[in-house]
């Protein structure tokens, strides 16, 4: 696996790596910077005087979880945001009139058993492609705090050509969204949400956990296998994290390959325009459509 650290290399360059299995690090730039002072902006006013990194020592796990259903949703639709990552694109040499992005999710990890249901889930590993996105996802991820190997986020290589035994199945995007999604918050200690998992062992080593500095991101594929580091730490992790699609991948349907994703539906609805947010073209949506995004709509 290649791991590329600040490189300089084309967005189209960058991609075809991304799609074998590559890791692309970078530094924090001054969009990213913005967006994570964006997310403390906002995670500051929601806790108050209560230190947002210990909300778990002083609060009981209902109550920060009504807080998290408020301000979660405040920073994913929050207008700078999507400017911010525009900024970030750009700044990262993708090219906005070709480059589509889906809203920023916040996220958080707490310590111990607190909250890792619901609004604060915690990912078992997981591909993106067993949740329905198309194989030219690739994944962004940044820090908002600092994080240490006890809080991030891990990748799991040797899963990256080797399939896994898998729920994605019985997952539908559409379904999920129309049954599963709103419920978020009220899943506090045990989420009863079906969701596509290992139906096997699986061996987290190797596994590397990326530590890099709040603002800065790394990127990877959709197709990796990937998990939230149990929180052994004492702090709360809160990380910023969004999906982008290269419009000539889209039509091209080219990405990484599958091994082991037989979810239906698709995501590809959800991306905005790198310039000023439309969504893709019809047409290329249309390609990637089987025919439940009509039996989950409703009133179609
Ligand atoms: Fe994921």
């Amino acid at each position: 696996m290649n791991i590329f650290i600040d490189s300089s290399s084309s967005d189209d360059y960058r991609r075809g790596q991304l799609y074998q299995g590559a890791i692309f690090v970078y530094p924090a730039c001054a969009s990213a910077m913005k967006l994570c002072q964006l997310a403390k902006d906002i995670i500051g006013e929601a806790f108050g005087r209560v230190e947002p990194l210990q909300v778990q020592d002083v609060m009981p796990a209902e109550r920060c979880a009504e807080i998290l259903s408020v301000l979660k949703p405040k920073f994913i639709h929050h207008p700078k945001a999507k400017e911010y990552i525009r900024g970030l694109l750009a700044e990262l040499g993708c090219d906005l009139e070709k480059t589509y992005f889906d809203v920023p999710r916040l996220r958080t990890a707490f310590p111990g058993d607190y909250l890792k249901s619901g609004i604060a889930y915690a990912f078992h590993p997981h591909r993106d492609t067993w949740y329905s996105a198309p194989f030219c996802q690739i994944n962004w991820w940044m820090p908002v705090y600092p994080v240490n190997p006890e809080n991030c986020m891990a990748i799991h290589p040797r899963y990256w050509s080797e399939p896994i035994r898998n729920g994605s199945r019985g997952y539908n995007y559409h379904k999920w969204n129309l049954e599963s999604r709103q419920n978020a918050a009220q899943h506090i200690k045990i989420d009863t949400r079906i969701q596509p998992k290992p139906e096997e062992p699986v061996e987290l080593e190797p596994q590397f956990r990326l530590i890099c500095e709040p603002g800065a991101t790394y990127q990877f594929s959709a197709a990796q296998l990937h998990s939230t580091v149990p929180n052994t730490s004492g702090l709360t992790r809160y990380s910023i994290d969004f999906r982008t699609v290269h419009l000539e991948d889209v039509w091209a349907r080219t990405g990484a390959p599958n091994v082991d994703s037989a979810c239906t539906g698709t995501t590809m609805g959800d991306y905005l325009k790198g310039t000023d947010f439309p969504h893709l073209p019809p047409d290329a949506i249309a390609l990637y459509q089987d025919g439940t995004e009509c039996v989950y709509t409703p009133g179609a």
